[in-house]
């Protein structure tokens, strides 16, 4: 397949805004789409505070960051996306949302295009299923922040051609990514291991066997992680967490997988973490309340 020369993303939310950025800084012509234009300008203004910090610290040319963000629109219009050749989806994790998603990205996008997901458990072949290119959709699961995390996971579907794959594959090494494959199992393999223990830290706060400070404390001097698994949480998002347990524990049936009512609780109130300024921490001061 030819070098990709345009991209479009989908969902300008935390990673999607991450994903724009890395494509647009390495030579993409990149369309990045949100329903909520709030969320749109949010992004912008990200994406152009972040690249400034790279030429700031000069690992990014002024000329380069210049030309980086001429090369990035914004817009709520999905037929934008006609003469994208690969389309990144980055929207809420639900199933019946990028199902509908996908769909629409089907008849939108343009017969040689990669439909492409950042879904972070959901089956990439059921989302495929409902498109007329199954052998061109594929997962490509960005990590948190996407311009400075190393990994990308690629998921394959039942039907991913290796085409697909070897595409895909490219972009993200484009992008300076090293990629693991995953079969397209319940949260492939990061979140497969990354969530349950987040929700067992949850559990650990619940009963009462130690405070949040003690659990992310104990965890990061105790095995060397870089943040405690709470503070892991706010900063992925709580509704994320939530929605990536409830995937597993259908997708993979054992109740070992049932989200910890605390973590319920603290979706319904609206406590989703760093995003929207109160989680486990609180980080509407300068730095978490730790
Ligand atoms: N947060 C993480 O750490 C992380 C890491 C890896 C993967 N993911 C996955 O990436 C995806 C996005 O997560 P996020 O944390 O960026 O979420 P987010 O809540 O920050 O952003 C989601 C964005 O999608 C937009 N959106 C929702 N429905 C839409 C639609 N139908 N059309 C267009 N825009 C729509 C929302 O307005 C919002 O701006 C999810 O599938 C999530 O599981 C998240």
């Amino acid at each position: 397949m030819a070098e990709m020369k345009s991209m479009g993303v989908v969902g300008s939310g935390q990673m999607g805004s991450g994903i724009a950025q890395l494509g647009a800084v390495h030579g993409l012509d990149v369309w990045l789409i949100d329903s909520d234009p709030l969320a749109l300008s949010r992004a912008s203004k990200s994406i152009s505070s972040s690249i400034q910090r790279l030429v700031s610290k000069a690992q990014l040319s002024q000329a380069a960051g210049t030309s980086a963000l001429r090369r990035l629109q914004c817009t709520t219009n999905l037929e934008e996306l006609c003469s994208a050749d690969v389309i990144i989806e980055a929207i809420v994790e639900s199933e019946d949302v990028k199902k509908k998603l996908f769909l629409e990205l089907d008849k939108i996008a343009k017969s040689s295009a990669i439909l492409a997901s950042n879904t972070s458990s959901i089956s990439i072949t059921r989302l495929a299923s409902v498109t007329s290119r199954p052998h061109q959709v594929i997962g490509m699961h960005f990590m948190n922040p996407p311009p400075i995390m190393k990994l990308v996971e690629i998921v394959r579907g039942a039907d991913t051609s290796d085409e697909t794959f070897n595409a895909a594959k490219a972009l993200a090494e484009r992008f300076g990514k090293t990629v693991i494959c995953s079969q397209d199992y319940s949260g492939f393999i990061v979140n497969r291991i990354l969530m349950p223990m987040i929700n067992e830290a949850f559990f650990t706060l619940y009963t009462g066997v130690a405070t949040k400070e003690d659990i992310d404390t104990g965890m990061k001097l105790g095995t060397n992680h870089p943040m405690g698994p709470l503070q892991l949480a706010d900063f992925i998002g709580l509704d994320v967490c939530l929605s990536i347990m409830k995937v597993l524990h259908a997708g993979l049936g054992d109740s070992k997988y049932a989200p910890c009512p605390l973590l319920v609780q603290y979706v319904d109130a609206g406590r989703l973490g760093r995003k929207c300024g109160i989680g486990l921490y609180d980080y509407r001061k300068r730095s978490p309340r730790l």
